[in-house]
């Protein structure tokens, strides 16, 4: 049976570099990702399904993955990997940009659990990655709602690996530290990314982290030694 693997926000950075090392490990990434032109574009150009999901549009969230299911068959994981940076004092955040973190990153990762879980525990087998990020994993300052959004995630992951590991089923959460993406700058604030992880060396511990089926890879972090600053 073909291991379909549906990666939100595979148009950039990690999800993107996801691509090739599943391929080559025997999987079947599919490619998602806000932008229809830019995710029908890498579609091809790597030869892989494409569909356009914004994870932050519930609606979208029942009709895409339900698209894909009746397309393509089950699916043997999902990464939730879409997220968008927000960086400053509260006190400065415009409301619409609280609710696009929360709605990207927290809800859009829950809604897509929620859409592709079921079938997984009826089946007793599959996937559930989740992208958090050590933000999740400590506290600082100009950071507050990024940190909720990923704290929440934290939260949630760890209570689903709980819930759905004497089920067959894996939720696993992937921290990592800083990466050379493109989250800062689509966000508009500057980051010194020579000393960060590569989105490569990302992708490759998520890879490790699925294809071996007897193991839970739990809270899984990292970072780059030159990020040690
Ligand atoms: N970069 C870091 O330092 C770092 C560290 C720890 C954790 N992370 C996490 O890693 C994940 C991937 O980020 P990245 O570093 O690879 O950043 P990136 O290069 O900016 O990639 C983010 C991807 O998410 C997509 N996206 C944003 N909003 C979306 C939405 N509503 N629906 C669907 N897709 C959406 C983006 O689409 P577009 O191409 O259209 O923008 C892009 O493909 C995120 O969850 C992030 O929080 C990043």
């Amino acid at each position: 049976m073909t291991k379909y693997v549906l990666i939100t926000g595979a148009t950039s950075g990690i999800g993107l570099a996801l691509i090739e090392p599943l391929k080559t490990a025997g999987f079947a990434p599919i490619l998602t990702g806000r932008n229809a032109e830019k995710t029908a574009k890498l579609a091809a150009r790597h030869g892989i399904d494409g569909y356009t999901l914004d994870v932050a549009d519930p609606d979208a969230i029942q009709r895409v993955t339900q698209q894909i299911t009746d397309d393509l068959g089950p699916l043997h994981c999902l990464i939730n990997n879409a997220g968008i940076w927000l960086e400053g004092d509260f006190d400065t955040y415009a409301d619409s940009d609280i609710k696009a973190v929360m709605d990207t990153n927290t809800m859009g990762t829950i809604n897509m659990t929620h859409a592709v879980l079921p079938e997984m525990l009826e089946r007793g087998n599959g996937t559930v990655i989740n992208v958090v990020s050590t933000g999740a994993l400590y506290t600082r300052k100009s950071i507050s709602v990024y940190a909720a959004s990923k704290w929440a995630i934290r939260g949630f992951t760890g209570c689903l690996e709980n819930e759905c590991a004497p089920k067959g089923v894996r939720v696993m959460g992937f921290y990592p530290g800083k990466i050379a993406s493109n989250m800062y700058k689509t966000a508009g604030v500057e980051r010194d990314l020579s000393v960060a992880m590569t989105p490569a060396t990302a992708a490759k511990m998520l890879v490790t982290m699925l294809a071996d089926e007897t193991m839970v890879w739990s809270q899984v972090s990292g970072r780059a030694l030159k990020d040690y600053v």
